[in-house]
């Protein structure tokens, strides 16, 4: 089976992205929201992106119109995915929303149907049950911006076949991203190290050992971190990283993996990150500065 013509279900920050670089992959490629709105808000960032792009001399409107004529909005979800090779799901991580997702595609998708879920944190176990087709489905976890991130770690769980894992490390390939193969274990490997390190920082920061710029740096020039872990925290969003450190601390029944309390105090104020112009930064006009009120 080759892959041809792909689905991707949510149109929001990554399901823009993939559908984005599926579309560029030269796929023919569905895209479903379940909210007019928000259909529309992922094809506008997908256009401005490309027409970013054009403006940067790093691609031609030529080139962004054969793109554009392989995206086809949709808002029926039978029909958006009726006939493709793939899909990808990119819709909220609650487990309820993304099993009925998971539920229809069981149902309206061809037998030999790719079925990738980009849950960062949920059982990919647990998703692939609720299609009633268990050994087509897979993890693959894209980053954020999908369109410049390299890494998609693809997440195997007990019933995925190996032609699925085949099709989808192929597909990642074609999309020009690197895979790495995890199983299905709460926070895979990029969310558990991710977490660890950015709550360990918070921590230090909390106990005064450094400023937030400061154990940003250390981990940026003695360790060619791209970034700080404060900063990435501040851009994945507090709130995101709470959660995942919550449900880590649950599935392995250890207490050291619980999100400390300076990280639970700024959830609690709604002190998300870049996404609310303040987290562990500020993030004032989205330009970072410290903060001298945090400890
Ligand atoms: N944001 C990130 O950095 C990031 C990174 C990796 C993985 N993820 C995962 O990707 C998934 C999507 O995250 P996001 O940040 O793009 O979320 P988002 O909130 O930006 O987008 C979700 C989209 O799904 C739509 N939607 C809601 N219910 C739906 C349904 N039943 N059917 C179809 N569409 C529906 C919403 O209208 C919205 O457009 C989550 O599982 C998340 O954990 C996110």
């Amino acid at each position: 089976m080759e892959i041809k013509k792909v689905a991707v279900i949510g149109a929001g920050t990554m399901g823009a992205g993939i559908a984005q670089i599926c579309a560029q992959t030269g796929w023919e490629t569905n895209l479903f929201d379940a909210y007019p709105e928000g259909l529309k808000k992922g094809m506008n960032s997908i256009d401005s992106f490309w027409n970013k792009g054009i403006s940067l001399g790093k691609t031609t409107l030529e080139q962004k119109n054969k793109w554009a004529s392989n995206l086809h909005p949709n808002m029926n979800l039978v029909d958006a995915v009726k006939d493709v090779d793939m899909v990808i799901e990119a819709v909220p991580e609650i487990l309820e929303i993304k099993a009925r997702v998971f539920h229809v595609l069981g149902v309206e998708t061809k037998e030999d149907c790719i079925l990738g879920t980009n849950t960062s944190s949920l059982s990919i176990a647990d998703i692939a049950a609720a299609s009633g087709r268990p050994d087509k489905v897979i993890g693959m976890h894209f980053f954020n911006p999908v369109p410049i991130m390299n890494l998609l770690e693809l997440i195997k769980h007990d019933l995925c076949s190996k032609e699925t894992i085949r099709l989808a490390k192929e597909a990642g390939n074609k999309m020009g991203k690197t895979t790495i193969l995890v199983k299905d274990v709460p926070g895979f490997a990029t969310s558990r190290l991710g977490v660890i390190l950015g709550n360990e920082a918070i921590r230090m920061l909390a106990e005064g050992v450094a400023s937030a710029s400061d154990i940003d740096t250390a981990m940026r020039l003695g360790y060619k971190h791209p970034m700080g872990p404060l900063e990435l925290s501040d851009l994945v969003g507090l709130d995101v990283r709470r959660d995942i450190l919550n449900n880590l601390a649950e599935s392995f029944s250890d207490e050291s993996y619980r999100p400390h309390p300076l990280l639970e105090a700024l959830v609690e104020n709604g002190e998300l990150g870049k996404k609310t112009n303040k987290g562990i930064f500020n993030w004032e006009n989205g330009i970072k500065s410290e903060r001298n009120d945090l400890v």
